[in-house]
């Protein structure tokens, strides 16, 4: 199956090889890198490695989102260190192409993924971690239903100086109630 989720602006789908140049090369963009803690240089070899461990889905699950209109990979989002025992997951959602942030593309992607992760994963609990400097990140899973739990003290270095890191999660109980109002409203 090419297209797993299609949404009214994504179309997210799993990773092919012919991703891998696009996907390495919107991985180079500064700000988005800085924003989530990214530090190392993205290399052919790592994107390959990245590649075989997109193909396992024991306890990772990961997507290209696509551009719906246009089709042009625009980012990335999955759960990793899934542990089905706990029913816990982390989450991850980064659009690497700048042009496309702030207009949606985010918010669906995220409705999309954690409607498959709690009502077909059955899933209970996702986390996200989000340096503390990126204050759009923090805000937008905040939107979402997403609460904060703890921080990192100076857990992030960025720019020569220490940070927090924002721990977050969202439960089933949680999302479901928000996702009951929606559908009332
Ligand atoms: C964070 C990110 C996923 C959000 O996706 P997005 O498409 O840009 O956000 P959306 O347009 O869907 O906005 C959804 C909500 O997030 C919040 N939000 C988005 N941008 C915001 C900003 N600049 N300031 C404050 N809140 C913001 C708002 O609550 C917004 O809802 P609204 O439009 O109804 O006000 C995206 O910007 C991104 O990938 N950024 C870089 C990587 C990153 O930070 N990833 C996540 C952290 S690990």
């Amino acid at each position: 199956m090419s297209v797993f989720f299609e949404g009214k602006k994504v179309r997210l789908r799993s990773i092919k090889k012919e991703d891998l140049p696009r996907l390495q090369n919107l991985m180079g963009e500064p700000e988005t890198r800085r924003l989530v803690g990214e530090v190392f240089p993205v290399t052919e070899g790592g994107m390959e490695k990245f590649y075989q461990d997109c193909q396992e889905t024991k306890d990772r699950i990961w997507m290209v989102i696509e551009d719906r209109e246009t089709q042009r990979l625009v980012g990335e989002t999955g759960f990793l260190r899934i542990f089905y025992p706990w029913r816990t997951a982390d989450f991850s959602l980064i659009l690497w192409d700048r042009r496309y942030q702030g207009q949606g593309y985010g918010r669906e992607t995220a409705h999309l993924m954690l409607e498959y992760g709690f009502n077909t994963l059955n899933l209970h609990r996702v986390a996200i971690g989000v340096p503390a400097i990126n204050k759009r990140g923090v805000a937008f899973w905040k939107s979402l239903g997403f609460r904060e739990e703890g921080r990192q003290i100076e857990g992030f270095f960025s720019d020569g100086v220490f940070s927090d890191f924002v721990m977050m999660f969202l439960l089933e109980g949680d999302y479901r109630g928000r996702s009951g109002e929606r559908q009332g409203s």
